[in-house]
């Protein structure tokens, strides 16, 4: 009976509210705990250009053999140069990418190398972060700690505090900065506080981790890189994790890269060998389809530009939607502040529920919402904003 002792374990505080919210027989219910975006019907749809690159492999594909532990070249080359752009071709030599199993296979592998090559090192996460970072990087025996970021009064980024930890940290640290669309506060760097911030990560030798899972999901897929590409210009080594989950909308293909970027060309040589064990010796290879999709629609500048406009839709519904709901709020309570809500980028907002309000907002009113209080903008529809709004008015203290 070698699993007898093994007791069942609490859901996933993300995954969960999901089993819970389908769970719930109410038709009322309202999901705003989920992690995907949705348009106006409540579906998560694959953008048309993604179908038709997708379409347009399966028509030349003749092979599905093996693609080796560091997975799809031409999708590691172009997924870089997606997210540093005009840096990407200089940085070439110095850059060892390996294709993962998602953009949490990013991280993990990223974690495994840092353990690997630094046993001491300790990797500073935002305060909060997303729920899986620390079990992610954890469960890969890195010491882990955190750093001030989110400042509950305004609902705005703590840089003055975040600023000064840094300054303070040991050189070496390691510190995961999202890149954009902070998950879950919704609260991002601007473009001063990213330069400020580069400036400290530099002259401490710190080592920037880089989470970019929503790249064109905040404003575009030029200005959501911007502290990446400032950060990538300026500092010897920094590592890159790189999801297609969201802007390509290839959530269950799983689909990432994570990218190191290092002293030297020697380094990132042997980078790339580790990056291959490290692969071979957790899952061997990662998935191919996704790469392979995503790969050719960025090397298709018709669908290329196709896919960009696509996601600009998404964009300015989620920002349409910010406005609404703030909108909505506002009226029911002239004596608040919610224009928090219109400042914050992506899909999520942390709406400052504490757990008796989530757990009122699930029994009373069937709006299910992580144990954090994150809010999933992409929940919300014109039909629902409405209920949305009465609900999380009503539980505010
Ligand atoms: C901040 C952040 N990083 C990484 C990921 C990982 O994405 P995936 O493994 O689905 O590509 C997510 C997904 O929700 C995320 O929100």
């Amino acid at each position: 009976m070698i699993f007898a002792n093994l007791d069942k374990l609490p859901p996933d505080p993300i995954l969960g509210v999901t089993a819970a919210f389908r769970a719930d027989p109410s038709p009322d219910k309202i999901d705003l705990g989920v992690g995907v975006y949705r348009d106006d019907a409540g579906n998560t749809p694959v953008p048309a250009a993604v179908r038709d690159a997708e379409r347009a492999l399966l028509d030349v594909q003749t092979t599905k053999t093996y693609v080796g532990p560091m997975g799809n070249a031409e999708f590691n080359q172009r997924i870089v140069e997606l997210a540093l752009g005009p840096l990407a071709a200089g940085l070439e030599d110095r850059t060892a990418t390996i294709h993962t199993v998602g953009g949490c296979g990013a991280l993990r592998v990223g974690a495994e190398l840092i353990r690997a090559s630094w046993p001491d090192a300790i990797v500073n996460v935002s305060d909060p972060t997303w729920a899986n970072h620390e079990p992610l990087l954890g469960s890969a025996g890195v010491a882990l700690a955190r750093y001030p970021y989110y400042d509950a009064a305004s609902r705005g980024v703590a840089f003055e505090r975040m600023l000064e930890h840094f300054g303070r940290l040991p050189s070496g640290s390691i510190v995961l900065l999202h890149a954009c669309c902070h998950n879950p506060t919704g609260a991002d760097l601007d473009a001063g506080q990213w330069s400020a911030l580069a400036e400290v990560i530099e002259n401490r030798g710190l080592v920037p981790f880089l989470d970019l899972a929503y790249q064109g999901f905040g404003d575009d897929l030029e200005s959501d890189v911007l502290g990446l590409r400032l950060l990538a210009a300026r500092v010897p080594q920094l590592l890159l994790a790189l999801s297609c989950s969201k802007n390509f909308g290839l959530y269950r293909e799983r689909t990432g890269a994570l990218a190191v970027i290092a002293g030297n060309a020697a380094t990132a040589a042997a980078i790339a060998t580790h990056q291959a064990r490290t692969a071979r010796r957790m899952y061997s290879m990662p998935p191919d389809h996704g790469a392979a999709v995503a790969a050719r629609l960025l090397g298709d500048p018709a669908l290329r530009a196709a896919w960009a406009s696509e996601l600009a839709g998404m964009v300015s519904r989620m920002k349409a939607l910010r406005e609404l709901l703030a909108g909505h709020f506002a009226a029911r309570r002239p004596d608040r502040d919610f224009s928090w809500l219109t400042r914050h980028r992506g899909m999520f907002s942390l709406a400052g529920l504490d757990s008796t309000a989530i757990g009122e907002l699930r029994s009373t009113h069937h709006v299910y919402v992580p144990p954090d209080g994150r809010i999933n903008i992409a929940g919300v529809s014109e039909a629902n904003v409405d209920r949305v709004a009465d609900s999380i008015v009503a539980v505010l203290d």
